[in-house]
């Protein structure tokens, strides 16, 4: 089966590509290294001892997009390219309603047109907004609170629409917890912007010495030590559950939505801790305000996944805080 990932050079992206050409799936990116670099494709091949084809460029760019289904027969796609800072959509609205929608409606559309109809679509755990209960299930209430989660709930809307059209179509959404760590070869990981939004990245930068100091945002939650709380997985559990996935549309028709988490739950203190105590490292921190717009606290109910992909998080927290370490330390 050929494969093409959409943003395939990025970090979930980059892992998902060696979990697929390990299993023997072909694979095509397509990335117009916005956020990534090209030497991640060369990286890929040497991790997987496999090739792969890659195309620099837009998913907006309808010629390219058609040329590359022209040229490669292929069989499904993990549609992962997106703009993803939540803080960045709020300030430029557009631009993010512009690249993730546009994208995903060319991507669409050229399927259609050489009827390739399986399709895995990379949504966020950030359209449950402030979750009326924990774990979250996949069937309680969305709620946008900032551009970034409004596009993934549209495009949500728009791959229902489809399926609705027609049936012949095989869609899984994954809606993704807290993915860190990185691939135990340290050559693939999370290569953040200068100033991080995500805790796992700040906490590596202040480790490697670029940042001075995390700001824990926020002691007064009604959380376990007051810190918020979130379902962190590594990102190779995360990369497995896309190659579940794909196993899954290749067999059935449908529309369904899954949950990509581990359904731990640690506060940030917890994930401070653990950095520490696992890497032999002192982080340095002050409590400061919450973050406006943060949510207390939010973890995955994963039967769901469990019990219709097979899918189950193998690895635990002492294994994501020292693989995102050293990726870091080698990488930077
Ligand atoms: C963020 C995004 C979300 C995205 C998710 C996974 C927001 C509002 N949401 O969610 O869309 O899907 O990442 O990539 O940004 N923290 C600190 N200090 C820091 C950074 C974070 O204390 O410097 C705390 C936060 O307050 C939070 C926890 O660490 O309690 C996790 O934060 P973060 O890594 O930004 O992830 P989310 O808020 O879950």
């Amino acid at each position: 089966m050929k494969i093409l990932v959409t943003g395939g050079c990025g970090f979930i992206g980059s892992h998902t590509c060696c979990e697929l050409l390990e299993h023997n799936y072909e694979v095509v990116i397509i990335d117009n290294l916005s956020h990534s670099q090209e030497d991640v494709v060369d990286k890929i091949k040497t991790i997987t001892n496999k090739n792969l084809k890659f195309y620099k460029g837009d998913l907006r760019d309808k010629e390219l997009v058609d040329k590359i289904f022209r040229q490669e027969n292929i069989d499904a796609v993990i549609h992962l390219a997106s703009l993803k800072v939540v803080s960045e959509s709020v300030k430029k609205p557009i631009l993010y309603y512009q690249n993730n929608i546009e994208s995903t409606l060319t991507l669409l559309e050229i399927m259609t047109k050489y009827k390739c109809k399986k399709l895995i679509f990379s949504s966020s755990a950030t359209i449950y907004g402030n979750p009326e209960k924990l774990p979250i299930k996949e069937n309680f209430s969305l709620h946008a609170t900032n551009p970034y989660s409004s596009t993934k709930l549209y495009i949500e809307g728009i791959l229902k629409d489809l399926y609705n059209s027609d049936n012949e179509w095989a869609i899984a959404v994954l809606r993704f917890f807290n993915p860190i760590g990185s691939h135990k070869s340290y050559l693939i990981g999370e290569n953040p912007q200068d100033i991080p939004d995500n805790l796992m990245s700040y906490i590596v930068g202040v480790a490697t010495g670029k940042l001075d100091l995390l700001n824990v945002f926020g002691d007064d939650y009604n959380t376990k030590d007051g810190t918020g709380v979130r379902d962190y997985i590594h990102v190779v559990d995360l990369a497995v559950g896309h190659l579940k996935a794909i196993e899954l549309i290749n067999q059935t028709s449908g529309i369904d939505f899954y949950n990509l988490g581990t359904g731990n739950e640690y506060s940030v203190l917890e994930i401070i801790n653990a950095f520490e105590k696992v890497n032999n490292v002192k982080i340095k921190y002050i409590m400061t305000a919450r973050r406006p717009g943060d949510i207390e606290a939010f973890y995955a109910d994963c039967t769901h996944a469990k019990e219709k992909l097979n899918f189950e998080a193998t690895k635990g927290l002492e294994e994501m805080v020292r693989d995102s370490y050293e990726y870091a330390k080698r990488n930077s």
